[in-house]
């Protein structure tokens, strides 16, 4: 006699039946990309530590927007990196700043595209901190950043952004760019919080990439201890209370318990931000011959999803699309 798990297992050595009963698909539609917009003409300047990824001047930057779009991704998730950086983060919130040209352009060219602006002051400060230092005690301003980073978001609507993703993790933020969205007519904006987002080693690769690594001290004040599991939950239903439409766990890997508690919690869509430094290890690691690599980031994504994720934000999202479209 055989059982039912045994007969289900058996069933799966044909590859139409493994089908039938496969819980978990992978599709291009799951994916958000994120780009990496930098002011000056012409340039594509490639990032050591992520393979494949690419500082992009916005006429490049509109060519791969072009290809992702063509792949079947619904999304771009855009961080600039200005010409300049200053202690106000003047460039974040300039009407004419890196990020809102790149939107308008990208905009015009695939009108279909939906853009994602990340909304946060580090890769504009001059010290690389996500909010405003106080110049003498070196702690940050919370409720001063809140009035930058609620003016980044609303600039960015402006010039044509889809949603708003504020990865800077100061209190209250959620609440402050609805207000703002909604006093400058962008009722119909939503909020893509990054609720739980934890001080993790794995943004190393990232902070080369944006240029946007602290100038002094840490993120601890402002990101999360990777200990914390309730304390991510208390976060996550602040953000909802404050008017969150998605929610955004970060990074996702070493954290799959966090976007399935998220899942289980919260009714919003969930996406899962698959961090520079997971994409970069198995890059390193493929490069070296080590692992297979569309085995393993098939797998590793497949698992984000699986724990719970709608969405998932990735480097290896054109890879993927190419794979799957094989
Ligand atoms: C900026 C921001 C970071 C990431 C996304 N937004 C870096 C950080 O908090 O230091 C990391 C993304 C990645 O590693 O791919 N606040």
């Amino acid at each position: 006699m055989a059982f039912p798990t045994q007969r289900l297992r058996r069933t799966r050595r044909t590859s139409r039946l493994r089908d039938l009963v496969r819980e978990t698909r992978l599709s291009p539609d799951d994916f958000i990309y994120p780009m990496f917009v930098t002011a000056g003409e012409d340039v594509r300047n490639p990032i050591k530590s992520m393979p494949g990824v690419f500082q992009l001047s916005i006429n490049h930057a509109v060519a791969e927007a072009k290809r992702v779009h063509e792949l079947g991704i619904p999304g771009v998730l855009l961080f600039g990196i200005p010409a300049e950086k200053d202690e106000a983060a003047t460039g974040a919130y300039d009407p004419e700043g890196i990020v809102q040209l790149a939107i308008r352009a990208i905009k015009d060219a695939v009108p279909e595209l939906i853009i994602v602006g990340d909304v946060c002051l580090c890769e504009y400060t001059a010290n690389g901190h996500c909010g405003v230092v106080d110049g003498n005690s070196g702690e940050i301003l919370n409720d001063v950043s809140l009035e930058l980073i609620a003016r980044t978001a609303t600039s960015q609507a402006e010039a044509g952004a889809d949603i708003v993703a504020p990865s800077d993790m100061m209190d209250g933020r959620v609440a402050a760019i609805r207000a703002d969205l909604d006093r400058e007519g962008f009722e119909n904006t939503p909020i893509m919080s990054y609720a739980a987002k934890y001080a993790s080693a794995f943004y190393g690769p990232f902070r080369d990439a944006a240029e946007s690594a602290p100038q002094f001290g840490d993120r601890r004040s402002y990101q999360m201890d990777p200990a914390n599991a309730r304390e991510a939950m208390r976060e996550t239903k602040l953000d909802v209370e404050e008017g969150a439409d998605f929610i955004i766990a970060k990074p996702a890997l070493p954290y799959l318990d966090i976007v399935r508690r998220t899942r289980e919690s919260v009714d919003l869509p969930i996406a899962a931000y698959n961090v520079s430094g997971e994409y970069s290890m198995i890059k390193a690691a493929s490069q070296n011959g080590w692992l297979d690599e569309e085995k393993a980031v098939l797998e590793a994504l497949t698992g984000i999803k699986r724990a719970g994720a709608d969405i998932i934000i990735s480097y290896h999202a054109p890879d993927v699309a190419g794979w799957l479209s094989e």
